[in-house]
């Protein structure tokens, strides 16, 4: 997980052992993609405590390879598919952190939201000035989609 987000040359780099922590403690939350033992992509996502009714997707990766070819859209609706199944069938809403030159990843959480015909509202969240100090690092506003309610019908 560490590599594939080394390589992304986009992600924020968090140490091996934060990422150890997630899968250990957050699996049930995240989900990973691989073929025969060869990582292609994660969701690192987490319910916060304050919104236990949202899954926070704190990172999600694609292999450069893999790229472009749904695989970023199908391990996100499994992954709130799962949860979902998990939780009695509750409504779940995905969040995340999205810059705005980050057209993927707008392109990802805006089509997740056709599928699953609900809306993606957004709100400022972290500011550039919270991130770095010389204002190198873009801001980081709240996606909001969801609620999701239903199954996908595919
Ligand atoms: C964002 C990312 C995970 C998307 O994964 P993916 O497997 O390529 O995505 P998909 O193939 O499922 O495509 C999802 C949608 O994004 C669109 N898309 C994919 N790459 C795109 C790009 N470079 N620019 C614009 N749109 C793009 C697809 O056309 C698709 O749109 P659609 O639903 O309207 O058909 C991948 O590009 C990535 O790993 N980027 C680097 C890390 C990153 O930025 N992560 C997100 C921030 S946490």
């Amino acid at each position: 997980m560490h590599r594939l987000v080394v390589e992304s040359k986009v992600l924020d780099e968090n140490s091996t052992y934060a990422y150890l922590l997630m899968a250990t403690e957050f699996a049930d939350s995240s989900i990973v993609a691989d073929r025969d033992g060869e990582l292609h992509g994660f969701v690192m996502g987490y319910h916060p405590p304050s919104r236990p009714e949202a899954l926070f997707v704190w990172q999600v990766v694609v292999a450069a390879a893999a790229r472009g070819s749904g695989l970023g859209g199908t391990m996100l609706d499994t992954l709130v598919e799962r949860v979902r199944r998990d939780r009695h069938g509750h409504p779940l809403t995905l969040e995340a952190t999205v810059a705005p030159s980050n057209s993927a990843s707008r392109a990802l959480f805006g089509g997740f939201a056709r599928r699953h015909g609900v809306p993606v509202v957004e709100l400022p969240w972290y500011g550039a000035e919270l991130l770095d100090a010389d204002l190198a690092h873009e801001e980081e506003p709240l996606l909001r989609i969801g609620p999701v309610t239903a199954e996908l019908n595919c």
